[in-house]
């Protein structure tokens, strides 16, 4: 565990309402100590629990989206695979209560089929314990694809129009964002990504349309509160324009 970092001074309206996060660079930094990749996986435990305190701390973020496994993280090695599943799920057993004492509101986002029953199981008792609560929502992202999440919602829909529930001319960018994973989901403002790697790896693609992309070196079992600020300490510098224009006037 990191120690606790100073909140940074930013404005209300500068900090990010939905925060989303690739828990990535466990297999390096494991790697780079010769320890087998699983080490690293053990050691983003504790990193993102850190980053729940420290959203917390900033108040004013109301979502934090955790990238924990892909619909392509299939192609690992079955060992792997199946230690990030059974992973998975004692994590969400054993941080529940400590979540939900904070008052987190943790939630799903991801595809059933192929998913470990016991990892649903999990997802589904951390969700029913934390449901009314009315800090922080913690999104765990589990087998969890941008476009599988835009193919499983235009599916629903389709669906619905061929019930004559919806008509296909009335569909909007809203319809489609109420048939997503969850829709209450806001917009995600600060897309954070540690490890080196510049692109998204298909997270939250609908979701973060006009996100601020923020890059950091740091594997993630070395990324601490110190560096999520500086991550927010970046977004709140940023021009957002979401496709308008500043006049500036002589
Ligand atoms: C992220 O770390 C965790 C998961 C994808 C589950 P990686 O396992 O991708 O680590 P690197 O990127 O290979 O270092
Ligand atoms: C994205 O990281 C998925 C998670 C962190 C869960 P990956 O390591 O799977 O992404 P790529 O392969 O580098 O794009
Ligand atoms: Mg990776």
């Amino acid at each position: 565990m990191t120690s606790p970092h100073p909140r940074p001074d930013i404005a209300p309206e500068f900090i990010p309402r939905h925060i989303a996060v690739v828990m990535d660079g466990n297999g390096r930094w494991a790697q780079q100590r010769g320890l087998k990749r699983t080490e690293g996986h053990k050691r983003g435990e504790a990193v993102l629990m850190d980053c729940v305190d420290a959203c917390i701390e900033l108040g004013g973020v109301e979502w934090l989206s955790a990238y924990a496994f892909s619909t392509e993280n299939w192609r690992r090695s079955a060992d792997e695979v199946r230690f990030l599943m059974g992973f998975s799920r004692d994590v969400l057993r054993n941080r529940r209560n400590e979540l939900h004492a904070k008052n987190v509101r943790i939630r799903w986002a991801g595809r059933r089929p192929r998913l470990w029953r016991s990892v649903i199981r999990e997802l589904e008792a951390a969700e029913e314990l934390t449901r009314h609560n009315t800090g922080l929502t913690l999104v765990m992202c589990v087998n969890y694809g941008g476009r599988a999440e835009i193919v499983d919602g235009v599916r629903t829909l389709i669906d619905a129009a061929s019930n004559g529930q919806v008509r296909p001319g009335d569909i909007t960018e809203e319809t489609l964002s109420q048939w997503l994973y969850q829709p209450d989901m806001p917009d995600v403002d600060l897309f954070l990504r540690p490890s080196g790697e510049q692109r998204t790896s298909n997270f939250l693609l609908w979701q973060s349309a006009y996100a601020e992309m923020v890059y950091q070196e740091k594997l993630w079992p070395d990324f601490t509160q110190q560096d999520l600020f500086d991550a927010v300490l970046e977004y709140a510098k940023r021009d957002r324009r979401f496709g308008g224009a500043i006049e500036h006037n002589a």
